[in-house]
């Protein structure tokens, strides 16, 4: 790849064609207690720019530009008031739609007040998460509707935030190269750790370490299946999705599984990983009943602090080394380092804050990295060259009974009807059918290309 390509396809800031596209979606910024009623407004940084999130003593939450629009003083100083924050510099109140409404400091009978705003972008809670939409429509579109009203009776969301300290692409492709898991996550097991003939998260992986791949486009991004030999007649299938523009789906539970992982970019070179979903349920445990080393420590989030850069980070970093052990890479984990959440951070980390794609060498492995970053990049040029809005910007319609997951089916069933099966008890029949378009044969493992 290009230094220009890689350019196009990672940065986002105001001006670029990734940022221009991105800016066309609503993204998850927040977790709705972050923001107190009445209480301190929370530094805000997303695709490169700083604002200002506050909830009002009323409840309702505002985003806003950072700076007063008098003397560019920092809003964060303000005060959250009855109706909007004001600027501890000279007064001026601004409402949450970033009007100013207040202006002490002038006199009243010039109504100058009417004339200043200060950027507010659109803001929804919904889903455990405060939305902000940053494009410019006057009507923004609608949420993306994934799955997640839809959860078994009794189950309720969850969500999560984490910064990976790297650009949101490379972050991203990590959860779609499903080959890693094998390596990174599980490279120190053999099969004989778990039970045979259960459809073990885990068993089949370090069995088979070149699976066979298919990558198909859709309405909504690209799905992907890995697949492999799972005993004489039968296959284990790892079925995991990209959705537009930063939505991904891995395949680490069974496949009915709804947890949808936002990859946000903060700038450049940090990211947010938001995941929105239904409960764990796959069992991660050899036949002895213990976790495998490595695999199941709990994250160690650092307190977050007022800092642009200061939300949701955990302690184990480029600069402490991801605290890897040596020793334990020698005997226990492959890696070394504690949680298969932070040797994901860890390794996408060590490829710098952008990784320079001229120095990769891809292989028949990394086909649906490939076709994820033809994907965005085709839409940020055809938005940029043409104006062209994807379409499953409006049609939010796109995301619904999309899931991921695993599953094991017997030799001569195809993965894709299976899936378009589940899809259509997911929806009541009414979802439309995932279509196999410039379809090659399916191969078979152990075949020869
Ligand atoms: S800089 Fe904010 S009121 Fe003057
Ligand atoms: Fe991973």
């Amino acid at each position: 790849m290009r230094a220009e390509e890689n350019d196009l396809l990672t940065r986002v800031g105001p001006g670029t064609p990734m940022g221009a596209l991105l800016r066309q979606y609503w993204i998850p910024a927040l977790i709705p207690v972050e923001l107190v009623a009445g209480g301190a407004p929370v530094r805000l940084r997303l695709l490169g720019e700083n604002f200002l999130a506050f909830r009002s003593p009323d409840g309702e939450v505002g985003v806003v530009d950072h700076q007063c629009a008098h003397r560019c003083a920092s809003l964060f100083y303000g005060r959250n008031e009855d109706g909007g924050i004001r600027c501890v510099y000279h007064g001026w109140k601004f409402a949450r739609n970033g009007q100013c409404i207040e202006m002490p400091s002038e006199p009243t009978e010039t109504d100058y007040k009417a004339r200043v705003k200060i950027r507010a972008l659109r803001v929804s809670e919904k889903y455990g998460v405060v939305w902000v939409y940053m494009g410019d429509r006057a009507t923004p579109p609608l949420l993306p509707h994934f799955d997640w009203d839809e959860l078994e009776d009794g189950h309720t969301l969850s969500v999560s935030f984490m910064m990976r300290e790297c650009n949101w692409v490379q972050a991203m492709e990590g959860d779609v190269d499903t080959c890693h898991v094998g390596f990174l996550h599980l490279g120190a097991a053999s099969p004989d750790d778990f039970e045979e003939g259960t459809i073990n998260y885990y068993r089949q992986l370090p069995e088979n370490l070149a699976p066979k791949y298919e990558v198909i486009e859709t309405a909504y991004g690209n799905i992907y299946c890995a697949y492999r030999h799972a005993g004489p007649d039968q296959f284990y299938h790892r079925i995991g999705q990209f959705a537009m523009p930063f939505w991904t789906m891995a395949p680490s539970e069974p496949i009915d599984h709804i947890r949808a992982r936002a990859w946000v970019p903060i700038d450049d070179h940090h990211s947010m990983l938001i995941v929105i979903g239904g409960p764990r349920s796959a069992t991660t445990l050899t036949k002895e009943g213990r976790a495998l080393p490595g695999t199941s420590a709990p994250i160690r989030f650092l307190p977050n602090t007022t800092d642009w850069l200061g939300r949701f980070r955990v302690e184990e970093n480029p600069r402490n080394d991801h605290l890897i052990s040596r020793d334990v890479q020698r005997e226990g984990s492959y890696t070394g380092i504690q949680g298969i959440p932070i040797q994901d951070q860890a390794i996408t980390e060590s490829m710098g804050p952008i990784v320079d794609r001229a120095k990769e060498h891809l292989g028949t492995s990394d086909r649906m990295i490939v076709l994820t970053r033809r994907r965005l990049m085709h839409a940020a040029t055809a938005l940029r060259d043409h104006g062209s809005v994807p379409p499953e910007v409006d049609d939010v319609e796109a995301y619904h009974h999309v899931r991921a997951g695993f599953t094991v089916l017997p030799r001569d069933c195809d993965w894709l009807d299976y899936y378009n099966q589940r899809r259509a008890i997911w929806s009541d029949g009414t979802a439309e059918p995932i279509a196999r378009k410039h379809r090659g044969s399916r191969q078979m493992p152990g075949q020869v290309a």
